[in-house]
């Protein structure tokens, strides 16, 4: 795999739209990827249509990559842990109107597999903490579904809901790269950097240019800029970062989560609340810094690299690894120090230092983390209602020393994969997604092979990447924790010498 670094300037170098046309470009370093190493410098000439390169402006270079969009390199099998039958969430028993479902999902009390993925190897699982609906990706890019559907969150054309992973047809013709949940939503993002969104529309959050009750199959958001390299999904919002860097929202602007300035309030009809909702992806154009005295001024050159959307608050990392939050800000998730509600991404400041900047950022329903460029992992907000929230970024003691690779929280269970270690936390009860037994605090668990788990086996699996989901709260207001876990492994080495 190359990159291919052009240093020079092109004709239109403002231009961010640029036209279909010749593009010139002068000195060119070939840059191996793998060992390093400048190979040789040579001059070259792209004639042709300039959407189909990638184009990042990097310092004084640009950056011209000459490849689509790639989705994870990982092989893996999926492992689901915890609840599995909505219906059994909080009650004893699967009700009346739900009998179909009684004999189906038990709380899976270990990691289990199934049986449809048998041959299917997968590159990356999907779910969002407020979303009771789920995604993978195979290795071949296709993108499968299931879970809850009352809106057609799933894409498969219908709202019957799904036990088990199933291909979306009418995606199959596509590469997808990546793709998020929302509550009653889905984004999928191919390798040409095209979004495609299905689920409920009520709110405008497909970005479809209108508002209707549900899109049962999936359709192309309604967007005509750059190529998309992320996709992220609040509740009732979306987020979507083209290649340059920009961040577009659409959706539910209720308390600010869209970044305009604006919470879209008005009083409709008969003294009614109601909210001007953003139809089609907009660019998010102001970032701010709040001092202490409330003074309030733009940051300048926000260049967007991530994305990461919790219920009702979202928060990116940029290019100088500067770490904004806004929208909802109870519970201190925005990690201000304060509770207010912020309308437009607002820095937080404690990763706003030369070399103490973040490396990743996640979310969970209320709350949020950033993993520091030194390794720290940081919180804030809360993942218990009922306890002390946490009101601007604190480091994580507990796992001072681990290298975190991926994390994941639902709404109140946290899952960090670190070193070749899983460990996870979080306040009982639970529904297994925690694995060993659920106590509070935290505890440790390896995990080797699909079906058992014990400390200390040197077999090489690992979990790869994961993610936690929560059904939706109001349904299941009874129960106090919903969470799923899903496991991504990393398949066996397929020959491991042995030393003589
Ligand atoms: C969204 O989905 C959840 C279940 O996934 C359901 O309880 C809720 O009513 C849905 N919301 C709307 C507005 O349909
Ligand atoms: C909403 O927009 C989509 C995409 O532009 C279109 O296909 C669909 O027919 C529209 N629905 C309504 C009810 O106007
Ligand atoms: C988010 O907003 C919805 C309404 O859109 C509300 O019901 C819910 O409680 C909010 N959730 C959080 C975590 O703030
Ligand atoms: C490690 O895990 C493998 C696969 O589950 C199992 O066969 C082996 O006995 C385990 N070794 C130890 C030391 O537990
Ligand atoms: C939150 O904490 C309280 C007090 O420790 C506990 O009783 C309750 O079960 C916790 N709630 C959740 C959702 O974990």
């Amino acid at each position: 795999r190359y990159n291919l670094f052009l240093k020079g300037s092109w004709r239109q170098p403002n231009d961010s739209t640029p036209k279909a046309g010749k593009w010139n470009a002068f000195v060119c370093i070939l840059y191996c990827h793998y060992t390093n190493v400048c190979l040789f410098f040579f001059v070259i000439w792209i004639v042709g249509n300039p959407s189909k390169f990638r184009i990042m402006t990097t310092g004084h270079y640009f950056s011209v990559i000459l490849q689509k969009l790639e989705y994870p390199k990982v092989k893996g099998q999926l492992v689901i842990f915890g609840a599995t039958n909505w219906d059994l969430i909080g009650r004893k028993e699967v009700p009346k109107q739900s009998a179909a479902f009684r004999n189906l999902g038990q709380n899976l009390w270990g990691p289990h597999r199934y049986g449809c993925l048998n041959d299917v190897q997968v590159s990356s699982v999907i779910s969002g903490p407020c979303a009771a609906h789920s995604l993978l990706i195979t290795t071949e890019g296709k993108l499968w579904s299931w879970g809850r559907n009352e809106k057609g969150q799933l894409g498969h054309g219908d709202n019957k809901r799904l036990e088990a992973p199933k291909l979306i047809e009418t995606l199959a013709d596509k590469t997808i790269v990546s793709a998020a949940c929302g509550r009653n939503h889905t984004l999928a993002l191919t390798e040409e950097g095209t979004a495609y969104s299905f689920g409920e529309n009520k709110l405008g959050q497909l970005g479809q240019g209108n508002q209707t009750d549900a899109v049962l199959s999936p359709a192309a958001i309604s967007y005509n800029g750059q190529p998309l390299v992320k996709v992220a999904c609040g509740a009732e919002f979306s987020m979507v970062v083209d290649c340059k860097g920009n961040l577009y929202s659409f959706g539910c602007p209720e308390y600010g989560q869209l970044g305009h300035n604006s919470d879209g309030k008005f009083i409709a009809r008969a003294q009614r609340i109601e909210f001007d909702c953003e139809l089609i992806a907009r660019r998010v154009a102001i970032f701010i810094e709040k001092s202490k005295d409330g003074q309030v001024v733009p940051v300048p050159n926000v260049v967007v690299r991530d994305v990461a959307c919790g219920g009702n608050h979202t928060l990116i990392l940029d290019s100088q690894k500067r770490v904004f939050s806004w929208g909802w800000g109870g519970y201190g998730r925005l990690g201000h120090t304060e509770q207010k509600d912020e309308m437009v991404p607002r820095l937080v400041k404690l990763f706003d230092f030369p070399g103490r900047g973040a490396a990743q950022i996640f979310t969970g329903y209320q709350c949020s983390f950033a993993l520091s460029e030194m390794g720290g992992l940081f919180f804030w907000g809360v993942t218990n209602t009922s306890r002390e929230s946490t009101m601007y970024p604190k480091s994580v003691q507990d796992l001072c020393g681990w290298k975190v690779r991926g994390l994941a929280c639902g709404k109140s269970s946290i899952l960090v994969a670190a070193d070749e270690s899983t460990i996870s936390w979080g306040p009982s009860p639970t529904f297994g997604e925690l694995v060993s037994s659920p106590i509070d605090g935290m505890h440790r668990f390896i995990s080797h092979a699909p079906f058992t788990l014990s400390e200390k086996n040197e077999t090489t699996k690992y979990i790869e990447q994961l993610l936690v989901r929560s059904p939706p709260a109001k349904k299941w207001s009874r129960s106090r924790r919903k969470c799923f876990f899903f496991f991504l492994k990393k398949g066996v080495p397929r020959c491991a010498k042995k030393k003589r």
